[in-house]
């Protein structure tokens, strides 16, 4: 399985998306994590040693993604129009993750604009940094998406603390100590087993 994991906008949990799905198919086999962002945020959050699967910068990834069973790219905010239906050619399945508030949505909405020429069986929105109740923002856009159409995960990754902790130690969420942390890896794997799921079909 070859997943990129991309967005118009920056902050709205792309490398913390990538980390986590690349944990959830390290379980089941090799995986490797291609940093595609010139930031090298994932190269970062794995400097400390403590992820469980490899992690290659963009120049070494296609060439070492080989080796490895599954494959997540993590990207740059803002590829441009164009780019959305080429990275779609270059992989299995586009990851769009999307933050459910007004700041974020008019972002989202150029990010599906441009997903259009993209096959819906191609991408697929996860609602990022979803507020708790009785904020109902992830609630409304979930709405909104169905009603258009766009393909979107059943599950939602919680706005919670431990992801920040998880980036500042530089492990995946479930090594952080926080009574919430195991809710919030859940989550991911939540996600990561409805693309598994969906394949075996
Ligand atoms: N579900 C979440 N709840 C709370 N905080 C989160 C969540 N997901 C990510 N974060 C935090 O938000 C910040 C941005 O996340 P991340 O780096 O994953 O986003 P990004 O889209 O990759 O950003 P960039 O565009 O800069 O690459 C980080 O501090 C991260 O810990
Ligand atoms: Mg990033």
């Amino acid at each position: 399985m070859y997943i990129t994991v991309t967005n118009y906008k920056g902050g709205v949990g792309k490398t913390t998306t990538a980390v986590h799905l690349a944990a959830y198919f390290q379980r089941l086999a090799p995986t490797v994590l291609i940093d595609g962002d010139p930031n090298r945020c994932a190269t970062r959050w794995g400097e400390t040693g403590r992820m469980p699967f490899a992690i290659v910068d963009r120049e070494e990834g296609d060439y070492q993604a080989r080796n490895y069973t599954h494959v997540i790219k993590d990207t740059e905010a803002r590829p441009g129009l164009a780019d959305f239906e080429r990275l779609a050619r270059g992989c299995d399945l586009l990851v769009i993750p999307a933050v459910p508030s007004r700041l974020d949505i008019e972002a989202l909405k150029l990010t599906i604009a441009a997903l259009r020429t993209v096959g819906t069986d191609h991408y697929r929105i996860l609602l990022t940094k979803v507020p708790p109740p009785p904020e109902n923002d992830g609630a409304e856009l979930r709405k909104l998406l169905t009603a258009a159409k766009t393909p979107i995960f059943r599950a939602e990754i919680p706005r919670l603390k431990a992801f920040e902790h998880a980036t500042a130690q530089g492990v995946p969420v479930y090594e952080v100590h926080d009574p919430r942390a195991a809710r919030a890896w859940e989550a991911y794997e939540s996600a990561g087993r409805e693309i598994t799921n969906e394949r075996k079909k």
